[in-house]
């Protein structure tokens, strides 16, 4: 399971976290009436984005996550936060807007999950979501040749891992049947962290919590020494000695038919 949550580790990268979701929320046209829900909502400053942008209406945050939601609480009351899974949630009533930010990516059923999501939004609302895509990163692939090597893999066989986006193609045929429109799109986005090994601490507030979970404190110290080192050497720092982290996402608008 994806427990194990950290808001204040994840809230260290808080400005490039959002940076998408600022630039998904550009975006968006929405000109109809209703409420908003983001899904996979953390610990709620992206969802309080949502309402800055659009203060009249109602806007939802929903999350498994006890500990994100319990930050999200605290920081914003005045938004309504549930605890809820995104991939059997279904709107009570029709929503202007479902939007989800780097967060569908933890769920294995996006393709049952996305066309589903369009059942819950209004005729001329709109879905918008955020993927990062994971497969091809310098993280990733140390972090998978960590978990498969001989001292982590019979340990690490059944952990759960988030999946990758589906490819543009396979979103566009699953939401056009529903969609007058269906915009897609995939940006490089290149974050100048500072640190020895900035790159760890970014993940270690999301990718490598189901990894955490299951380990003891003497097994996280080696797990965790066996994946530094090789994080280390994928992400050599710049002249300045800063690191550039690499973070490929694609970005999904549709508008309900
Ligand atoms: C990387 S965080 C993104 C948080 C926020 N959307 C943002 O942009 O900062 C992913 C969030 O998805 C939540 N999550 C994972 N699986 C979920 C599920 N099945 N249903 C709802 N939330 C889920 C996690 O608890 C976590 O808070």
């Amino acid at each position: 399971m994806k427990e194990g949550w950290d808001p204040d580790i994840y809230l260290r990268y808080e400005g490039y976290r959002a940076r998408p979701a600022l630039d998904l929320i550009e975006q968006i046209p929405l000109d109809i009436e209703g409420g908003i829900v983001d899904l996979g909502c953390g610990p709620g400053n992206v969802t309080k984005r949502l309402k800055d942008t659009w203060p009249d209406r109602a806007v939802t945050g929903i999350d498994t996550s006890e500990a994100m939601l319990a930050k999200a609480r605290e920081s914003y009351p005045d938004i309504t936060w549930e605890q809820g899974d995104m991939s059997t949630w279904n709107a009570e009533t029709p929503k202007a807007l479902v939007f989800s930010n780097a967060a569908l990516h933890w769920i294995t059923n996006q393709e049952e999950v996305v066309p589903r999501l369009m059942d819950a939004i209004k005729p001329g609302g709109w879905l918008a979501f955020q993927i990062p895509v994971t497969e091809e990163s310098g993280y990733q692939i140390c972090l998978s040749a960590t978990v498969h090597s001989e001292r982590w893999a019979e340990k690490l066989a059944n952990v759960w891992m988030y999946k990758n986006p589906m490819d543009p193609g396979a979103f566009y045929d699953l939401l056009t049947p529903a969609s007058t429109s269906v915009d897609i799109w995939v940006t490089d986005y290149h974050h100048v962290l500072e640190g020895k090994n900035p790159v760890v601490d970014w993940i270690m507030g999301t990718g490598l919590t189901p990894y955490l979970a299951v380990l003891d404190e003497a097994e996280k110290t080696e797990f965790m020494a066996d994946y530094r080192g090789q994080v280390l050497e994928a992400y050599p720092k710049q002249g300045n000695g800063k690191t550039l982290f690499l973070m490929k996402r694609i970005f999904v608008l549709a508008q309900k038919a």
